[in-house]
């Protein structure tokens, strides 16, 4: 097995197979010690983050199997903290899709002027590069389409891809009592097929989910998504 990338949150393998498995850790992004699911740092360390993450991830990822949404999920290993998955590329050097319901986190602080803190969006998709050094910039269709990142009609299927899962882990939620604020998708594609699929992982660390007005922490929300 062989390792090919550190990340942030996770480390990336390839294994004899070709498949890739992801090995979750207990980093969480943030800064000075406070979890901030936008933040490009890791900010510290949180025992059993890793396995909270996954254990999300997989609950999301089998549900979004069941619905045949395309992703590179194939399994998860709970007591290894793994999960195995088909390798992709990425467009360009890597994007998120952000996907809004609500005013909060970096919309907030770039449209304050015109909106309030925690007011509805409706599922307002936003792309951003992935570039820690510039503080991934946000960046328009035509920008992704003029930079031969993606073409118009690509980022048609990845806005349409996002609002559909993203509304699907809002329904999971809601049936909690938890309302989802904002959450941010990765996508590539597959490295065989060629087909866009869902990537990354899906957990508490790349959504803000708030119950009776108030932020759930990744840890917690694990517990009161799975109880
Ligand atoms: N199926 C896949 N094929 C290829 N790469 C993947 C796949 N799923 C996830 N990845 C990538 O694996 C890495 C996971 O590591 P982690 O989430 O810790 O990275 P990160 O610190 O967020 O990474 P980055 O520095 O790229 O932002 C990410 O770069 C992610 O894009
Ligand atoms: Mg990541």
């Amino acid at each position: 097995m062989k390792q090919i990338y550190s990340g942030k949150t996770k480390d990336v393998y390839e294994l004899e197979d070709g498949n890739y498995l992801l090995s979750f850790k207990d980093d969480v992004t943030g800064e000075n010690g406070v979890f901030d699911p936008g933040a490009n740092t890791v900010g510290l360390t949180m025992e059993g983050a890793g396995e909270a993450g996954l254990r999300l991830t997989q609950h999301f990822f089998e549900i979004l199997k069941e619905k045949g949404i395309p992703t590179h999920y194939i399994d998860a290993d709970i007591a290894k903290r793994t999960m195995t998955v088909v390798p992709a590329t990425v467009f360009g050097k890597g994007l998120e899709v952000i996907c809004r319901y609500r005013a909060v986190g970096s919309f907030l602080r770039r449209y304050g002027k015109y909106v309030e803190e925690g007011q509805p969006l409706d599922a307002f998709v936003e792309v951003t590069l992935k570039d820690d050094d510039r503080q991934d910039p946000p960046i328009s269709a035509e920008g992704l389409d003029m930079l031969n990142i993606l073409s118009l009609e690509e980022y048609e299927t990845l806005a349409r891809l996002t609002r559909e899962i993203s509304g699907v882990v809002k329904e999971d939620l809601a049936k909690k009592g938890i309302e989802l604020y904002d959450i941010k998708l990765e996508f590539g594609r597959d490295a065989k097929t060629n087909e866009i699929l869902l990537i990354d992982e899906i957990s508490g660390g790349n959504m803000r989910a708030y119950k009776d007005g108030k932020y759930i922490e990744p840890l917690e929300l694990e517990k009161l998504v799975l109880a």
